[in-house]
């Protein structure tokens, strides 16, 4: 039989205190609605420098091992992939391997390509373990990051925060990868970038979206042709891509994965067999399905809408709401990924969800994770936002978490609750 590896358990940090998004709309003499309705945002995480991409992903990663029992020694392998990293040189993986006293036989490593990082650190991690190089280790991958545009700016309400701990191994109790069937388009654009040196993203806001669009179409047209090919969808009464059980997309607000929905039916349409007959409005009108949005894609948004942006994790928390709320029902059932990071990369990849995912979400405790937040007003987020990098909150971490405490001759000094 062939090896299955995928997705064993999940693990989620975010940071202590959030803002209303309909306060920070009213705030800025804004529409609330435009934040709702128009970008799908409800909250947003606020992290202050003390939570840094070293703590949130140290905090995930340490619940991860504690609340699934994982057996440090039979780790092989901790990536982290983030674009909010903390030293040019020195992989937050290092402090993440540090913080929790791993052993010293694991491969450590940072991967970057804006969003996508986590997903390029999730496919070295799963192609390593299928070559059986990794000689039935599992590996730890930690999607960690803030997303940072700064006080009144276009891009502040996509703002937010936190990590996601991912163990992947041959026991993939959240979702068995379909390995082999990844389609990936990438493309040399500056639609966001963070020039070395600054702490907020420059963005090309409204050609981003049009740059994940584009990139979102060649990575699905190439998983769709190797899922034709292995008869995993097939061209029949339904569509290849209505024929996964839901599809998570990257979610910088919760919007865009409307607009990927809508995308990705339009390239079905586009290229079923007989499909240039109708019209290109009427191929846009059933691409804009309110049916199929709802369901497809609407239920796995849930975290995403209450935590905003947080880059290379934001697929990855889709997920965690997805099988949070659905783990059992979609227990056996397919689901697609579209994974996306700006400059730029998408990779359309597929599996299916494991027996064991109602069992495992239920040690993730995503509802009391959240419970724990503090909102805070806009004037608190804004003394947040304004706080330099080196001067954290001087706040106790948690039983189980971390922060950062000080920087001390370039060395960051993490203190753990
Ligand atoms: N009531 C309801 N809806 C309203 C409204 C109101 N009063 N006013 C406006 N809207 C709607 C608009 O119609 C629009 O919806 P559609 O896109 O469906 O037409 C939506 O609200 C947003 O309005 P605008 O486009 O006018 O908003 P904006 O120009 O101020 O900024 C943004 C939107 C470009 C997304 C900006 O927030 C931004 O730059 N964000 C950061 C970049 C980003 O997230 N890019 C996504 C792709 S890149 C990527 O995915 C990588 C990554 O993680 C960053």
């Amino acid at each position: 039989m062939k090896k299955q590896v995928g997705i064993e358990a999940l693990a989620i940090a975010v940071p202590r205190r959030y803002v209303d998004i309909e306060d920070l709309a009213r705030a800025r003499g804004v529409d609330p609605a435009k934040f709702t309705a128009g970008l799908g945002a409800k909250e947003m995480a606020v992290a202050d420098p003390g939570e840094d991409s070293v703590s949130l992903a140290a905090t995930a990663a340490s619940r991860l091992i504690q609340r699934n029992g994982v057996d440090p020694s039979r780790v092989g392998m901790l990536v982290v992939g983030t674009e909010t990293g903390v030293d040019h040189s020195k992989a937050v993986a290092s402090h993440v391997q540090g913080l929790l006293k791993l052993p010293r036989t694991m491969r450590t490593f940072d991967t970057q390509h804006a969003c996508y990082g986590g997903t390029a650190g999730l496919m070295a991690a799963t192609e390593w373990i299928a070559s059986g190089a990794a000689a039935g280790r599992s590996a730890i991958v930690v999607c960690s990051d803030i997303a940072r545009y700064g006080l009144n700016t276009a891009g502040e309400p996509t703002q937010g925060g936190g990590a996601v701990a991912l163990l992947v191994s041959e026991q993939p109790d959240l979702l068995a990868l379909d390995i082999g069937l990844n389609g990936v388009c990438s493309m040399d654009v500056y639609d966001f970038w963070r020039p070395l040196g600054r702490r907020e993203a420059v963005v090309d806001g409204h050609y981003s979206i049009s740059c994940y669009l584009d990139a979102l179409s060649g990575a699905y047209r190439g998983w769709r042709e190797r899922a034709l090919a292995h008869e995993v969808v097939r061209w029949g009464d339904s569509l290849p891509g209505e024929q996964l059980a839901r599809i998570l997309y990257h979610v910088p607000f919760c919007k865009m994965a409307r607009k990927a929905h809508t995308q990705l039916r339009l390239c079905d349409l586009e290229d079923a067999p007989g499909g240039q007959d109708s019209t290109p409005a009427a191929r846009e009108d059933a691409a804009k399905s309110q049916a199929s949005y709802e369901a497809q894609v609407a239920s796995s948004l849930g975290l995403n809408a209450r935590i905003g942006n947080v880059y290379t994790a934001s697929m990855y928390l889709a997920l965690a709401g997805l099988l949070h709320g659905e783990g059992s029902a979609l227990a056996g059932k397919r689901v697609g990924l579209l994974s996306y990071g700006s400059g730029c990369v998408a990779e359309f990849y597929s599996g299916v969800v494991g027996e064991g995912a109602a069992r495992r979400m239920a040690q993730t405790d995503v509802e009391e994770v959240l419970a724990k937040r503090e909102r805070v007003s806009v004037e608190e987020y804004e003394r947040i936002m304004r706080l330099a990098s080196d001067a954290p909150d001087q706040l106790t971490p948690a039983p189980g978490e971390f922060r950062l405490a000080e920087i001390r001759e370039h060395r960051r000094i993490y203190a753990a609750g």
